[in-house]
């Protein structure tokens, strides 16, 4: 929605330091996200969005609000998904795609005949809007109709903090733009064009939305409710919002998830080097869990 479709209220004061500093600390203890003083412009600018639709005047009402145990949490899920970043891409970071389909998918066909035997398992964590576990999804595929593999099978699940981010996931539908530079191949392949020429986006087809499923999951949680043992995570541009500290306790807790063998990815400008962590290094950015004996 454009702002100038909000109804115009005043904003009586700013964002006082006070109100960002509480919010900075029940964010950074709730979601391990740091917000220092350089990120107050921009949660002010987003959080004036939010108070124009709520047609509020205070800051500080809405601080209140947010921090307010008696209301059950009912604004923190609009304000989590306000100062989150869910910036993500198809195919964001090519070279990890690429490692997947030259290194890691055939390893673990080899080793443990995972995709045969059973679904490989790959988790992105997180998932944002869902690009990730979809281009995922278009890997394993093209990976099995290369080897010549049609019984291939492969399983995806995508966790996020945001519940929008993940509605969005679920429901499947981009803006065409968002698929702009892929190969025309893989989209007449993998995705369904809207019929409405006015509304130019893509669902993603059948085949793709199988594989892939969605939930909730914050990092923070002292223990994460998954079930299977994973061959590939990822864990990609969540990691720079994280002290040290609380990187190495959210890594550590992935990778209690990671079977022996299994591959562990970071985003090119995050590394798990220094971390007390159990995976070791085999490319830049890329780990692996030692194989068991
Ligand atoms: C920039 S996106 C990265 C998405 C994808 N991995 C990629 O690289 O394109 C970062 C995501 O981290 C999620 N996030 C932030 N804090 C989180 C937490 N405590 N637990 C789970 N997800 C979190 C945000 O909601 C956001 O969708």
């Amino acid at each position: 929605m454009a702002q100038e479709d909000f109804p115009t209220i005043e904003l009586r004061y700013g964002l006082s330091d006070k109100d960002f500093n509480r919010l900075a600390r029940f964010i950074q203890t709730e979601c391990g996200i740091q917000m220092p003083p350089s990120k107050k412009s921009l949660v002010t600018a987003r959080l004036q969005k939010r108070l124009r639709i709520l047609k509020m005047e205070s800051f500080t009402d809405y601080v209140d609000w947010v921090l307010d145990p008696s209301a059950a949490g009912e604004e923190l899920i609009n304000f989590i998904d306000i100062i989150t970043t869910n910036k993500t891409d198809f195919f964001r970071e090519p070279g990890h795609f690429d490692f997947m389909t030259k290194e890691a998918l055939p390893d673990l066909l080899n080793r443990h005949q995972a995709g045969l035997r059973r679904p490989v398992q790959i988790w992105s964590a997180p998932c944002s809007t869902g690009e990730e576990p979809y281009t995922m999804a278009i890997v394993l595929l093209e990976f099995a109709e290369n080897k010549k593999i049609p019984s291939y099978k492969g399983q995806i699940l995508g966790t996020d903090l945001s519940t929008r981010a993940l509605k969005h996931g679920q429901n499947a539908v981009y803006d065409m733009e968002r698929v702009a530079t892929l190969p025309a191949s893989l989209k007449k392949k993998y995705m369904l064009r809207s019929r409405d020429p006015n509304t130019p986006r893509v669902k993603m087809g059948p085949e793709l939305r199988q594989m892939v499923r969605f939930q909730h999951l914050n990092f923070m949680d002292s223990s994460y409710n998954i079930s299977q043992a994973m061959d590939i995570i990822f864990c990609r541009n969540c990691l720079i919002y994280f002290d040290r500290p609380t990187t190495e306790a959210i890594v550590n807790k992935l990778c209690r998830h990671l079977a022996p063998g299994g591959y562990f990815f970071v985003g090119h400008s995050e590394t798990l080097n220094n971390l007390k962590v159990p995976v070791t290094q085999v490319a830049p950015t890329i780990y692996q869990l030692p194989q068991r004996g």
